[in-house]
């Protein structure tokens, strides 16, 4: 059994794009990423810390904005127009979800496409399934795509089954497996909350991405000796012994399912430090296309 290191992956891609991040101050460009947080939720909380951490120490010019849980979503939208305007910011993040007033998929659609670094913009959502090269994919799945490439995993002709059908994962996930090219061209399964007998469709599978969002709901039934898994999942779950009182575990029951799997990611330092990556590497693609 093979544990996928995702801190190592980016580790490798953040190295990639602190040297792309040079190459542009060369030229007197510093790429700029603003990632904006309405409401405490904490989890997001820490999310949009890591995310601005990590822009400062490549180097990125960091705006953080941080907007009481009861912002209006003309508010929003008037930080998003702003944003869009800031010659400063090559890319704009809004930390999903939203509290309930918002209308993300109105705030998503006010975003400039060509500074919408999560891929969540209609135009780059319809660029993935058109096979255009030139949109924003969404970080966790790209992330996902280039564990499996690194770690040697071919995808061409496998049966990948996708757990999940969200429009952050789930979806765009698919789209990339059955893209043609590297990283592409499986065969690819999409499983969700109204898929009957799942053990079925996913012990069909030679890679299941399990992205439902539910602490170890696929355990050993679910997967086939020597299919490769990648876990998406992070949930939080009570833990008395850890000074938190939480931690955090995956979509899958590593334990269970570790000694039958070819190789698999760890919940955390799989796929997590990936996303991370993957959105500073698309803020640098963003800062390339705005000034070329
Ligand atoms: N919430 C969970 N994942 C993501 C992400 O990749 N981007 C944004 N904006 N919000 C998220």
């Amino acid at each position: 059994m093979v544990r996928i290191d995702g801190a190592a992956v980016a580790a490798k891609v953040l190295v990639e794009t602190k040297q792309r991040v040079d190459a542009l101050r060369q030229r007197g460009i510093q790429p700029g990423l603003a990632v904006v947080l309405v409401g405490d939720d904490p989890a997001s909380r820490a999310y949009v810390r890591s995310k601005d951490r990590k822009a400062a120490e490549l180097g990125l010019h960091s705006v953080k904005e941080e907007l009481p849980a009861d912002t209006t979503q003309e508010q929003l939208l008037a930080l998003v127009e702003k944003l869009n305007a800031d010659p400063a910011v090559h890319g704009i993040l809004v930390q999903s979800p939203p509290p309930p007033q918002i209308d993300e998929a109105a705030i998503v659609r006010a975003i400039d496409p060509s500074k919408d670094v999560d891929g969540f913009h209609p135009v780059n959502v319809a660029k993935l399934a058109l096979e255009d090269p030139t949109g924003f994919v969404p970080c966790t799945p790209l992330g996902c795509i280039r564990l499996l490439q690194e770690s040697g995993i071919e995808t061409a002709g496998k049966n990948a089954v996708v757990v999940g059908r969200s429009m952050i994962v789930g979806k765009p996930m698919a789209l990339l497996l059955m893209k043609r090219g590297p990283g592409g061209d499986a065969t690819v399964t999409v499983a969700h909350s109204r898929t009957k007998n799942l053990a079925a469709v996913t012990r069909a599978a030679d890679i299941v991405v399990a992205a439902i969002g539910r602490p170890h709901f696929l355990g050993a039934d679910h997967i086939r000796e020597g299919a490769v898994v990648i876990d998406v999942g992070i949930n939080r779950i009570d833990d008395p012994s850890n000074p938190k009182g939480y931690r955090l575990v995956g979509d899958v029951d590593y334990d269970a399912v570790a000694d039958r799997c070819a190789a698999i990611t760890p919940v955390p330092g799989g796929v997590g430090p990936m996303t991370i990556a993957m959105l500073m590497s698309n803020c640098v693609t963003a800062a390339e296309r705005l000034t070329a």
